[in-house]
């Protein structure tokens, strides 16, 4: 269980005229730890929604666990896949009620622990409410890396098999960079993660980097060997990924 590949994939988003992916291949092994890098715009998000089938390839198979995703029940793979973005949605409740809807039945402990791991538990703490505050609509403002927290701690209690990270473009302080690098490594310890990655220090451990450019796959393998081919990754890391 948990790994993915993208074969042969093209895929244009419905009433778009030009597709945004074109023959993409991409075999991410289960455990491994696979990046996606390349220009805003090139299509790696849009790779991370065919995974979860929240759209399904035009052309192409996409696969989980060796099986294609049209044939597994959409709830199985909500199941399987967590994606942590900072588009998180929370809903106006509780932080302990936006947490607890990744476990149904998660004791405080659990919780806690999880806010822990990503965290996010001494922000949390530090509101006069504590867990018991709202979010959401309405609610307490959270920012965008608290966002990503949150979505993190949900993802530690949900734990699911494959994890998609969507990195956000803004940058971070070295500070803050570094607690979410720290955050990251926790989640994705034992997990077939494939991130999109904004910040070098996400990619250049990855098992192996996909370069995305126009919808399509350029160049593929680990940061050295990428590196040394002197193509489009090694460009983008000269420039430190900045507008990626
Ligand atoms: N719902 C949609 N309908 C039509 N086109 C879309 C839709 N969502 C994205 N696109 C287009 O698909 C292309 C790829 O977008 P995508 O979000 O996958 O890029 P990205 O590589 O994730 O970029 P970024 O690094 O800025 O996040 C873009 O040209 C975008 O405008
Ligand atoms: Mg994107």
């Amino acid at each position: 269980m948990g790994s993915v590949e993208l074969r042969n994939v093209t895929f244009s988003y419905p009433g778009a005229e030009a597709a945004t992916l074109k023959n993409v291949n991409i075999k991410v092994e289960k455990g491994q730890y696979a990046a996606l890098v390349g220009p805003s715009g090139s299509g790696k998000t849009t790779i991370s929604y065919l995974i979860p089938r929240l759209y399904e390839a035009t052309k192409g198979q996409v696969l989980f666990a060796g099986s294609d995703v049209k044939e597994i029940a959409q709830a199985d793979l909500i199941d399987n896949v967590g994606i942590v973005n900072q588009e998180t949605y929370l809903f106006h409740a509780t932080i302990k009620e936006n947490l607890a809807y990744a476990k149904p039945g998660a004791t405080d402990e659990e919780i806690t622990a999880a806010a822990k791991a990503a965290n996010i538990h001494e922000t949390i703490s530090s509101f006069p409410e504590g867990y018991d505050t709202m979010v959401g609509e309405r609610g307490y403002r959270l920012s965008g890396g608290e966002k990503q927290r949150i979505a993190i701690a949900r993802v530690l209690l949900k734990d699911p098999p494959v994890l998609i990270l969507d990195e956000a473009t803004s940058s971070m302080d070295t500070q803050s960079e570094r607690i979410v690098q720290e955050t990251l490594d926790a989640v994705t310890r034992n997990r077939t993660t494939i991130a999109i990655a904004h910040r070098l220090s996400t990619v250049i451990n990855a098992d192996v980097i996909f370069v995305i450019s126009a919808g399509e796959v350029v160049e593929s393998g680990t940061h050295k060997k990428l590196l040394k081919s002197n193509g489009l990754y090694s460009k983008l890391v000269n420039e430190q990924f900045k507008g990626a």
